[in-house]
């Protein structure tokens, strides 16, 4: 969680405010009935979840689902095993920079990028597929690109920059910290030639690119500069059971008192899909400096 948000004093949910393992997975299946086919556990850190491993068991029995998590990597040594045992397809490690200094920087953690690394060598030797995230914020990581896309050619981990955002309302966001995508791919390129690689679906996020000499590809997420609004298919639900069509959204919508009222599965799958149907967001493509006055949700509470 940023300190910008820690620190003003923030209370915990309760307990009791969280979804249980047992009303997430009724909830999932209720999404993979209306065409869901990826879910993703985010956060906040997922792997603080206690037991999480229970929850990944109960939702890779739902037939179909590919079930992955966004993790910061600190706690992968000790659960990477037990994650893929349970059912977990593969995994996406943020790292924004190989060096200690600029690491915290960015991250607010208190572990080295060393204990990130050992991770996502835990997660290989447990045999998930690993995707590494890294978010490049001018001037202060801009530096990081090559050297990141050095480490991790010839790794078999997928690289995916992603371009700074204006999420939450504590990032003080502003369009001048953005490198853009073309940016990247140009320092890159310079280095170690690229070419494009066709997208693998309609509404992939990630631009992908591959090394000429067969070195692996990287993926480019260009959300910023190249919104892509109208293909995206993505719902997250928090923790405590709010629906959002958007990462920029203001509101959710409360699926938690549904489920645990008597509604039955049904009813929850048409509060799910008619949410959905009415769902209007294209917060990227509307992005300006203005926009970075609206209230918005955190993303420590929604996940990247
Ligand atoms: C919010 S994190 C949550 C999951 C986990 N705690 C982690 O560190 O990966 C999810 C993803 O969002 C990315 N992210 C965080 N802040 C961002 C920003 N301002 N712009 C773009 N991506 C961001 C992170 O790098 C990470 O890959």
């Amino acid at each position: 969680m940023p300190k910008e948000v820690f620190g003003r004093g923030y209370r915990f949910m309760d307990r009791k405010e969280l979804l249980t393992f047992e009303e997430l997975e009724r909830l999932t299946r209720q999404f993979v009935r209306a065409g869901i086919e990826k879910i993703r556990i985010t956060g906040g850190e997922p792997l603080l979840r206690r037991d999480l491993e229970r929850l990944i068991a109960r939702l890779s029995a739902i037939e179909d689902l590919d079930l992955t998590l966004t993790t910061n990597g600190a706690l992968l040594p000790q659960k990477a095993a037990a994650l893929a045992a349970a059912g977990l397809r593969r995994v996406t490690v943020s790292l924004d920079s190989l060096d200690d200094e600029t690491f915290r920087r960015m991250n607010d953690v208190d572990f080295p990028v060393s204990r990130v690394l050992e991770g996502i060598e835990s997660a290989r030797a447990a045999g998930l597929p690993v995707k590494v995230n890294a978010v490049i914020k001018k001037g202060l990581n801009d530096h990081e690109i090559v050297p990141l896309a050095r480490h991790f050619r010839n790794s078999g981990h997928t690289l995916r920059f992603i371009e700074y955002m204006d999420v939450g309302a504590t990032n003080g966001w502003r369009l001048d910290d953005v490198v853009s995508a073309a940016e990247i791919l140009a320092a890159i390129d310079a280095e170690f030639p690229l070419e494009p690689v066709a997208a693998s679906y309609r509404g992939e996020v990630a631009r992908r690119h591959r090394y000429r000499d067969g070195a692996g590809e990287i993926g480019l997420i260009a959300s910023v500069t190249q919104p892509f609004c109208g293909d995206c298919t993505r719902a997250r639900i928090s923790a405590e059971g709010r629906l959002y069509t958007c990462l920029f959204a203001v509101e959710g919508h409360d699926l938690r008192s549904l489920v645990r009222s008597n509604a039955s599965d049904d009813a929850l799958f048409e509060a799910i899909s008619s949410v959905w149907r009415r769902r209007r967001d294209r917060y990227s493509e509307i992005r300006s400096e203005r926009t970075n006055d609206l209230r918005r949700v955190e993303m420590s509470y929604i996940g990247g």
